[in-house]
């Protein structure tokens, strides 16, 4: 019995020493500890011994029970460890690479050039007003002195969605409406920031495009009140050696009407590709407020003048950020809008 005893704990030792997975391990726990296990059978056989052997064998299989187990015990340990460094080796993160980077917004180039305008008119003492882009055709057109047949209609080639309503041709009609809400009151002094819709569709014109409109109603108000105002603008938006040039020009709603142009911020006026050689750029419209637009709102032109203008954003934002093609404000493309990321 001794010598089976000591063949069983050499064998065991060895059997235990070159497992190498845990279940392996258990295999070998149900081989010597199972029901049918070799540890076990020999138990079961210790009351065949005599009295006086019992005792000895016993404390010779307790022995052997207990070195098994503590080497088993030891050996599930040494394995669990290795697995847990190996797995600690393969998810080692290396903090030295690039994260995953957060891509942030940008405004975009057109809203930023409409909150330049504004603040700078806001500086002047302006202030910001909205109106609908559903619009009644009386105030688009009527009642800025453009009657159902008026041929100047065609300037603006118009959306209609009934004969009475159509989508706004330009920023004009918050005019109307700021003079309504005004009822005669002076000073009026306003700019309206909002797109407008016009079926034009190539590299210089959208459908949908961005204007501000400026009005200014008072007593004594005249042209030179006008162009030292849009001098004053056009050079906070490029710089104190930028010109202007006021173009006799036509629009129903005032009287007299003139383009403003500016000096060619590309060639110094040398003359370039984007002033066509002329050394002026057109980026506005604007005159002296018509009669008839005074005395159709409700004041009285033999009182009050005034002066208003409307300019075109996606204009200013293209010279100001070198953008050729005007579509390229409404495509989403993230290679132009994120170059506005940090302006
Ligand atoms: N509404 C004109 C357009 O869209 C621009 C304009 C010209 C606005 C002269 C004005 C103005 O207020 O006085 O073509």
């Amino acid at each position: 019995m001794k010598t089976k005893l000591d063949e069983l704990s050499l064998e065991a030792k060895k059997a235990i020493l070159q497992a190498e997975s845990l279940a392996e391990l258990n295999e070998l726990r149900v081989k010597y500890f199972g029901k049918k296990g070799l540890i076990t059978e020999i138990s079961k056989k210790m009351n065949t011994l005599s009295p006086v052997d019992r005792p000895i064998i016993g404390m010779m299989v307790n022995s052997v029970r207990e070195s098994i187990k503590d080497q088993l015990n030891e050996k599930s340990k040494e394995i669990e460890q290795g697995i847990l460094k190996e797995q600690l080796a393969k998810e080692t993160i290396d903090v030295t690479l690039p994260g995953n980077p957060a891509p942030i917004g940008s405004v975009h180039p057109l809203s930023k050039v409409t909150q330049e305008l504004e603040d700078i008119f806001i500086g002047m003492g302006y202030s910001v007003e909205e109106g609908p882009e559903i619009e009644r055709d009386y105030y688009n057109f009527e009642a800025l002195n453009l009657p159902k047949d008026h041929p100047a209609r065609d300037m603006q080639d118009t959306f209609y969605i009934t004969e009475e309503i159509l989508l706004r041709s330009h920023t004009s009609p918050v005019q109307i409406r700021t003079m309504e809400r005004m009822k005669g009151q002076v000073p009026v002094k306003i700019i309206c920031p909002g797109k407008v819709y016009r079926r034009d569709d190539d590299v210089t014109h959208s459908h949908l495009f961005t204007q501000i409109e400026g009005l200014v109603i008072d007593r004594h108000i005249r042209m030179s009140d006008l162009k030292g105002t849009l001098l004053q603008f056009v050079q906070k938006m490029f710089g104190t050696q930028t010109q202007i040039r006021l173009r006799p020009s036509y629009f129903p709603f005032t009287e007299p009407s003139a383009e403003v142009d500016i000096s060619c911020m590309f060639c110094g006026q040398a003359g370039c590709r984007i002033c066509k050689n002329s050394g002026w750029i057109e980026v506005l419209g604007s005159g002296m407020v018509h009669p008839n637009v005074l005395e159709m709102s409700g004041y009285d032109s033999t009182q009050y003048s005034g002066f208003a203008f409307g300019i075109g954003v996606e204009r200013i934002a293209m010279l100001k950020y070198g953008v050729n093609d005007i579509r390229n404000f409404y495509t989403n493309d993230l290679r132009l809008l994120t170059q506005f990321n940090h302006i």
